[in-house]
């Protein structure tokens, strides 16, 4: 029997998300999951003619159905990591798994904790530590022995080399390269298409290459 799961988000990141889970269901014998319905308290217009195009439910707000959430489990799909830390502390993380597309690459001892959701294409080499609720999007490359704590957001085509720390809630914009051995402090934010060089500090924005 498949599980029952809810989506937070239906923005670009939680299409997205419905996209793992249907190529989980595609690769599996049976399906795994069944799409109980998507919450957004924002949502409207295009995104919710997006969502319906597809045939998912638009519950409502997470504050409509905190009952819902209490029973079923559900995975936070919003790109934004503060925003995502946020929505976890309202209502808690209740998925005892990460969703991980078929097609993504997954190395020897790399762990990968609750909540996680990992896009097609994506690459993880050995040794990782993926802490809870991570968002690793479409062919975003992770060196070996790397630690990526919750609620980072690794967006489209960045690489990460090895032996890097990221800290808390950090967002990698896309396309974005982090050199060997850095720590990237809690909640900072890289540019798109910079280059990292030097540690980060925590809550700064860096852009460019070499990033400042
Ligand atoms: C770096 C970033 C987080 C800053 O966001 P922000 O605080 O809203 O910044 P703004 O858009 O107000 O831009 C501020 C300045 O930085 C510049 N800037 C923004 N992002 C930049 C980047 N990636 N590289 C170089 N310069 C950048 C802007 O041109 C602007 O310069 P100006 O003051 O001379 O006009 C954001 O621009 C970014 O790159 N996010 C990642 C995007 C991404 O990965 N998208 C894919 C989603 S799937």
């Amino acid at each position: 029997m498949p599980e029952d799961i809810v989506v937070i988000g239906a923005g670009g990141f939680g299409r997205e998300t419905l996209d793992v889970i249907e190529a989980i269901n595609a690769a599996s014998d049976e399906p795994r999951w069944n799409v109980v319905g998507v919450l957004d308290d924002a949502v409207g217009g295009i995104h919710l003619e997006r969502l319906e195009a597809r045939s998912y439910r638009h519950l409502g707000s997470i504050t409509d159905n905190r009952e819902l959430l209490d029973e079923v489990p559900h995975v936070t799909a919003i790109g934004d990591p503060k925003v995502r830390a946020a929505i976890d502390e309202l209502v808690g993380g209740t998925l005892t798994s990460a969703l991980i597309h078929p097609t993504a690459v997954v190395g020897s001892r790399t762990t990968i904790d609750d909540g996680v959701v990992v896009c097609a294409g994506a690459q993880l080499s050995t040794n990782l530590i993926v802490g809870a609720n991570v968002h690793i999007n479409p062919g975003a490359i992770i060196g070996h022995d790397t630690v990526i704590d919750e609620f980072v957001s690794i967006n489209p085509g960045a690489v990460v080399s090895g032996e890097v720390h990221i800290e808390r809630a950090t967002l990698i914009g896309a396309g974005a390269v982090v050199l060997q051995g850095l720590r990237i402090g809690a909640g900072s934010r890289v540019g798109a298409a910079a280059c990292v060089t030097k540690d980060v500090a925590t809550g700064a924005t860096v852009v460019g290459v070499p990033a400042r």
